[in-house]
């Protein structure tokens, strides 16, 4: 049975949800799964914008051709290559032979990469700018570098003032049929995994997004139409400025994540008693996440949010604990930038954990500036230790 769902009388919804897969790029949990999203424009020329993940091949195939009610589609403009979003372009060809494919070179360079060459003779090559008219519906596309991959582009329909905006306005989480997001309570059901989705997926190119958000502000939008996640209709406004902060790599509070990795939990209740001292200095805003528990992609979401972050690890092997090691790095792939940290290490014997994360983040990261001194605790923090890290929690509260 198809499932589709009208965003105005000619543009229709033909996505699907999808709870089944783990891991989006086999990295990021999905506990609340995704959705990947594609659109029709019906007029005197039908175009689809974009295809879907082959994990929802079947559901996707009877909704285009439902939305299409017998009409042959003339155009398939393919914004992404990733190919959870194109997997199903050679199934739309099959089915609709005088399908058109729109792209740009690096489009169909990957398309060939990916797929194959035997649709050449169907291929439309665009350059920035360019547009398409359907009939009384107008398409410009605009080139979007970088957010995510190098051929990614959005298309702009002037009539009805819809952006379809590939990757960018994405969120995880699948719709369960609220399309739209003011047709469900959007900011307490996706802005965390709007978050984590952006500062995972596409937080590294923050100056690809700002050419975007700069491109978009000189656009008259009503509605944007991502590749995941609901369509925004009445959170445009509260989402660009979210995408303004993530892309500047500016807090969006001031707070402390602490993050930290612990064998046998002497680790952990140094980071317990620092939160805890953080919030009798008058801190409201703390996270505390065990590196080694909860997938690095939450923590990294949360160093994106908070201007703050700690690094707690024991010595491990000479070196960081590996969890936490996996976080350092996976914050400085993705640029975190322009936060206080502060650090707790452990050792037993010949103790290192935090001597290398401060050099690691030093070495790796942008405009971090260490506050209070690296706490080092010998297997154990001990009672006398309390002022100490007493005067950590200060310094952090002080630099808020
Ligand atoms: Fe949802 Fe970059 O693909």
């Amino acid at each position: 049975m198809y499932s589709i769902y009208s965003l105005t009388p000619d543009i229709v919804w033909v996505g699907a949800d999808d709870r089944r897969l783990e891991r989006f790029e086999n990295l990021f949990p999905l506990p609340n799964g995704v959705s990947y999203n594609s659109y029709i424009i019906k007029d005197e020329k039908t175009a689809l914008f974009d295809t879907v993940d082959s994990s929802v091949h079947s559901q996707y195939m009877q909704n285009v051709a439902a939305a299409l009610e017998g009409r042959q589609l003339d155009y398939l403009i393919i914004s992404h290559m990733e190919p959870d979003h194109c997997d199903c372009i050679k199934d739309i060809a099959a089915a609709y032979p005088d399908v058109k494919l729109v792209g740009n070179q690096k489009t169909f360079q990957l398309l060939e990469q990916f797929y194959t060459a035997e649709l050449k003779d169907r291929y439309v090559i665009i350059k920035d700018g360019d547009e398409l008219s359907l009939g009384k519906h107008h398409l410009k596309f605009l080139f979007a570098a970088m957010v995510h991959w190098p051929e990614v582009f959005v298309t702009y329909e002037s009539t009805e003032k819809l952006l379809f905006t590939a990757d960018a306005f994405g969120t995880f989480g699948t719709l369960s049929g609220n399309v739209i997001d003011d047709e469900c309570d959007f900011k307490s059901k996706y802005l965390e995994e709007a978050r984590r989705y952006y500062t995972n997926i596409v937080g590294k190119y923050g100056m690809p997004v700002q050419m975007l958000l700069k491109k978009a502000a000189a656009l008259d939008i009503k509605m944007i139409a991502p590749l995941h996640g609901p369509v925004l209709r009445e959170n445009i406004g509260f989402m660009v400025d979210k995408y303004k902060l993530w892309s500047t790599y500016t807090p969006e509070v001031q707070g402390v994540v602490i993050a930290y990795s612990s064998m046998y939990g002497n680790t952990a209740s140094a980071a317990n008693a620092l939160a805890v001292m953080l919030s009798q200095q008058g801190v409201k805003n703390i996270k505390v996440h065990d590196a080694s528990k909860t997938n690095a992609s939450y923590i990294i979401a949360d160093m994106f949010k908070f201007s703050n972050v700690v690094f707690a690890s024991p010595t491990y092997n000479l070196g960081i604990h590996y969890s936490m090691e996996f976080v350092i790095r996976e914050a400085a792939a993705m640029c975190i930038q322009n936060r206080g940290y502060s650090i707790i290490g452990n050792g037993s014997w010949a103790s290192q954990a935090g001597t290398k994360m401060n050099a690691l983040v030093q070495e790796l990261m942008k405009n971090m500036t260490l506050i209070g001194e690296p706490f080092e605790i010998t297997s154990t923090m001990k009672p006398e230790q309390y002022d100490q890290m007493q005067e950590l929690a200060k310094a952090i509260a002080d630099s808020l």
